[in-house]
């Protein structure tokens, strides 16, 4: 947060620590100033990821492939304002690093130049996935993986369908793994594969395993935020466990408000208002009764 802060904040050599003292890594989605405070201010959150789920839960679209880097900048910034503990990792977006080699370690550094992020996430695990990794490391940009279901990859999956359900699927899952362990991600987010092929992955990590969707065995876990308090009203995905109904809560929270003021008794005049000086009050009627003249009343009278 401020320039002055003296809060430490965590790093991505912290995770991996985390994961070699069998500690659990906690994360969470943010794509705002406020909800990025509440929960750095916790100090239990590990990360804070700002994902390109975004896309659906916050701009509406049907999947995140719409999601720009001027959508992602505009929600890393806030989210980096609002925290001065969490490692904030910002997600690259559909197409961000798939063009070439040298648009895709700019796009990455707009996210920690422009965005203050303190590391990115990438999905899957291509030739140029793990060159650029190999380079973000290099010149000091922590990368995060996300292997399993990566959302990007929606329309090759068919759908949002669970991973690594074949030996074959689960090799191909653990070559990939490996590779960005040994590119030089610090972590890896495993995304809706099956509980015994996360724990094996896990074991097979010295780098901290993420899951979403992939049972207990994971170092770690991330949800994405409006899942978790219950605010995404269009699909619960079965992974999903909701600590707060925040729609249910919401809408209720509306229709109260509305009888509220339809009865008279929102906004409180004393508590919940502003009063006019006790001693100017004689001139406000004085006002009042100039302007409630027959004179004054005629116009706005004829205009009607
Ligand atoms: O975009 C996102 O929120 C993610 C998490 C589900 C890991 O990638």
């Amino acid at each position: 947060m401020s320039k002055h802060s003296q809060t430490r904040r965590i790093t991505a050599q912290n995770l991996i620590e985390k994961k070699r003292r069998g500690e659990k890594i906690i994360s969470l989605t943010a794509y705002d100033y406020s909800t990025a405070r509440i929960l750095d201010k916790t100090g239990v959150v590990d990360f804070v990821l700002i994902g390109d789920s975004l896309g659906m839960v916050v701009l509406g679209y049907p999947d995140t492939l719409s999601v720009t880097m001027d959508d992602m900048l505009h929600h890393v910034k806030a989210v980096s304002r609002g925290t001065d503990r969490a490692l904030v990792v910002a997600d690259m977006p559909f197409m961000s690093v798939h063009v070439d080699f040298e648009s895709a370690i700019r796009n990455a550094a707009r996210m920690v130049q422009e965005g203050r992020a303190n590391a990115v996430k990438l999905e899957g695990a291509s030739a140029l996935t793990l060159r650029l990794v190999r380079h973000l490391a290099d010149i000091g940009i922590p990368v995060m993986g996300h292997l399993g279901f990566t959302p990007q990859s929606v329309q090759t999956f068919g759908g949002f369908k669970v991973q690594a359900k074949t030996l074959d699927s689960v090799r191909r899952l653990i070559e990939d793994a490996l590779a960005l362990q040994a590119a030089g991600a610090f972590a890896l987010v495993l995304e809706m594969v099956p509980v015994e092929v996360a724990q094996l992955v896990s074991r097979l990590l010295a780098i901290p395993t993420i899951g979403i969707g992939a049972g207990p065995g994971c170092d770690g876990q991330i949800l994405v935020i409006d899942d978790f308090i219950g605010k995404f009203p269009d699909f619960r995905p079965r992974f999903v466990r909701t600590y707060m109904e925040t729609q249910q809560q919401l809408t209720q929270a509306v229709e109260r408000y509305t009888e509220d003021i339809i009865s008279g008794d929102f906004p409180n005049p004393l508590t919940e208002a502003f009063a006019f000086p006790a001693d100017l009050l004689d001139g406000l009627r004085l006002l009042e009764a100039e302007y409630t003249s027959a004179e004054t009343l005629e116009p706005s009278l004829s205009g009607v």
